[in-house]
């Protein structure tokens, strides 16, 4: 990392600590402070700000969690990609609820969101996938994600294949792949601070806007 990334995170954790989270700060709109702090996270330099562990369930109610890239967000929800036969996906189509944890250890926080989940538009989706990079789409065609391989070897084979398919022409949006957006019925903001003693702000959505209230930490 460049020096100069070092000192921006550096400050940026010693003001984050010692200013904490107030409710002025805040403000009405978790959205809004989502954004900033996502511009706050992105500012350290930190690698992959925009990971996030996406939690989903079995209709059963067994949870099962993995990483996903955020690729966009605005006031309809956050939203991130896969392959719409992977298990996360299986989840999602029996059970459409999830949950998002970012954690940005640069800055001493933690940003919690719930809530439901749909499939954006195919048009949306395959804006997304065309501007992916070539091997990047290919691989989608080549991957059935989370199905079993029986060696590596086959992975190879099945990329080789699509390649060849795909020699010289546009790479369709596969039709199993595509986004979920997840739209929040609660945020909440966790600032680390001194003596555990944490700012955690919750917001639940209450009609067309929203409730905050300070949690303990
Ligand atoms: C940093 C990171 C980012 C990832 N981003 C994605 C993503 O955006 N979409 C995705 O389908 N898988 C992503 N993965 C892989 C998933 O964590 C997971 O292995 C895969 O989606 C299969 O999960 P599932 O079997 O629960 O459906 C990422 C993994 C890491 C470590």
């Amino acid at each position: 990392m460049a020096l100069i990334h070092k000192l921006r995170g550096l400050l940026g954790l010693g003001r984050a600590v010692l200013v904490g989270l107030s409710e002025e700060a805040a403000g009405d709109d978790p959205l809004a402070l989502f954004s900033r702090w996502f511009d706050d996270a992105a500012a350290t330099g930190m690698q992959l700000p925009e990971a996030v562990t996406l939690a989903t369930a079995t209709a059963a109610g067994r949870p099962s969690a993995r990483l996903v890239l955020l690729k966009s967000f605005d006031e309809r929800g956050f939203v991130f990609y896969t392959n719409y036969e992977s298990r996360k996906a299986v989840e999602l189509e029996a059970n459409p609820v999830a949950a998002l944890v970012f954690h940005w250890s640069a800055l001493q926080r933690q940003l919690r969101i719930e809530g439901s989940v749909s499939r954006i538009s195919e048009e949306e989706s395959r804006r997304y996938f065309s501007s992916r990079p070539r091997g990047s789409r290919i691989g989608a065609w080549a991957s059935k994600q989370s199905a079993a391989v029986e060696k590596r070897d086959d992975l190879d084979r099945v990329f080789r294949e699509y390649e060849r398919r795909f020699a010289g022409k546009n790479i369709p949006l596969p039709p199993f792949w595509g986004g979920y957006r997840l739209s929040p019925d609660l945020i909440e903001f966790w600032q680390g601070r001194a003596n555990r003693l944490h700012d955690r702000l919750c917001y639940r959505r209450s009609g067309e806007g929203w409730t905050r209230t300070r949690l303990s930490p």
